[in-house]
């Protein structure tokens, strides 16, 4: 093992040159226009694998690629077998503009990588993969086999990775899978993660006049589509911030008071909260607290507004249509099309007569909650200890990771959750970053957890 641990020592330079080459590929799954990026990153990926000792392929899907990678197998008896699941697709890297330097040339400042995709979700996936090339290529033996799935469809849902578990029962039947794709509070916290939240996505489209018209000779005579989406969204939530659907709350489970107490754990301070975010005040659901809120409270948001004329300058028009994406946020016993079904009545009931409502359904995951107190769990926690050189916190999250439910129906277990994001590593964001100590810490993350579970008896 100290074999281990001096090459991952030894070989950081060359480390973080390689995440730079993986950051250099603008693999955003949600953009068309990037299909040739997505398979030169995930072929990318296939060689690095192959580089670093694995056998790997690239298998392909109705969407974009999957990686899968194993470490070379042993003949002798059955020994604990682990998934390693990560993604190689990224956000849309817009707005363009605010971003210091481009996305897609990392450059680095400090003890931090900048580009999409550093923190979410390569530099994470990256750690793991050289966690395992010190083992293989110091020949220290590894207590387990591994198997890589680095997916390019994330970010966009997950539509292709479901079938691929099904037809590849078999060979990715594990003991658990291993996730690195979430985050933790401070570089003094590393976390295990035991809950996500889960997603619902629609668009909805209210639709006026058959063609923009002069708002100065019909308007007044006719609704106006982007007032009417501005009014109609208005009423989904309440002055508590509360989602103001009939039956939203009534799968929600209450906070037990255990879990209050963790969340009170957690390090926060409302100002730096709130001026690392740029609001003058924060906002959310009446009696709960920002971090409670933000990973175990269900929401309703607008992710994205159109409507009429968003060039230069004036234009007077009444538009002809306006649309919202919204998503919504889903915790833990909460089920997405039953949400989104009461959303949905809702909206149609709500609906003046003077537009019509388009809705088009988009991508859904449940959410997810996994007991902390395993002895995988108890495993990764001490790999944790290891790596980071102190404590860490076990907490849940806001964001989904739409396949873990999957692992769970398909695989029949359960996921480890030990992400590597710091809070301001600004995920989907402009100036996305990742930390190099945590990319160093990660690998030896990797390196002891592989010691840890391998470890455990069946
Ligand atoms: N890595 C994130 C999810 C995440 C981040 C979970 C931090 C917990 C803490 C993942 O890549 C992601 O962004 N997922 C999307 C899924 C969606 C597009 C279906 C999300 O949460 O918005
Ligand atoms: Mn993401």
């Amino acid at each position: 093992m100290q074999a281990v641990i001096d090459y991952l020592k030894q070989n950081q330079a060359r480390f973080v040159a390689e995440l730079c080459d993986y950051v250099r590929y603008p693999s955003v799954s949600a953009q068309p226009q990037h299909a040739g990026d997505m398979k030169a990153c995930a072929r990318w990926l296939v060689k690095h694998c192959q580089d670093i000792g694995l056998t790997a392929e690239l298998c392909l899907t109705d969407g974009h690629p999957i990686v899968l990678a194993k470490t070379p197998r042993t003949k002798s008896k059955k020994r604990p077998h682990f998934v390693v699941y990560g993604h190689y697709d990224v956000q849309p890297a817009e707005p363009f503009e605010l971003w210091k330097t481009p996305p897609f040339e990392p450059r680095i400042e400090g003890r931090s990588l900048f580009a999409r995709g550093a923190c979410d979700n390569k530099g994470q996936n990256l750690a793991h993969l050289k966690a395992v090339e010190a083992y293989l290529k110091t020949g220290t033996g590894l207590p387990c086999d591994l198997t890589f799935v680095i997916e390019g469809e994330e970010e966009v849902g997950s539509k292709s990775l479901a079938s691929f578990l099904r037809a590849r029962r078999q060979e990715l039947s594990c003991d658990a899978v291993v996730v690195s794709d979430t985050g933790m509070p401070s570089k003094k916290h590393p976390a295990l993660t035991y809950a996500l939240r889960g997603i619902a996505a629609f668009e909805i489209t209210l639709h006026g006049p058959a063609r923009d018209l002069h708002s100065g000779l019909f308007g007044g005579s006719v609704d106006n589509p982007a007032m009417a989406l501005a009014q109609l969204l208005a009423r989904l939530r309440d002055k508590n911030g509360r989602v103001a659907v009939p039956g939203f709350y009534d799968d929600v489970e209450p906070l037990s008071a255990y879990e209050r107490k963790q969340f009170a754990r957690l390090p926060y301070k409302e100002s730096d909260y709130r001026k690392f975010l740029g609001v003058p005040k924060l906002f959310g659901e009446r009696g709960f607290t920002p971090l409670e809120q933000r990973a175990a409270r269900p929401t309703l948001e607008i992710n994205g507004l159109t409507s009429g004329y968003q060039g230069e300058g004036s234009k007077t028009i009444v538009p002809s249509w306006a649309r919202a994406k919204i998503t919504l946020r889903l915790v833990p016993n909460q089920k997405p099309a039953k949400i989104v079904k009461q959303v949905l009545q809702q909206l149609k009931k709500l609906c003046p007569p003077t537009v019509r409502m388009e809705i088009q359904s988009g991508h859904g995951a449940e959410p997810y909650l996994v007991s902390p107190t395993g002895a995988q769990a108890q495993a990764a926690l001490r790999a944790l200890k290891s790596a980071f050189g102190c404590d860490p916190v076990i907490m849940r999250e806001g964001g989904s990771i739409p396949i873990v439910n999957d692992f769970k129906k398909i695989l029949g277990v359960d996921t480890l959750l030990l992400g590597l994001a710091l809070p301001d590593d600004n995920a989907h964001s402009p100036n996305e970053k990742f930390d190099l100590d945590c990319f160093a810490r990660g690998q030896l993350m990797g390196a002891h957890l592989w010691q840890e579970l391998g470890g455990l008896k069946p």
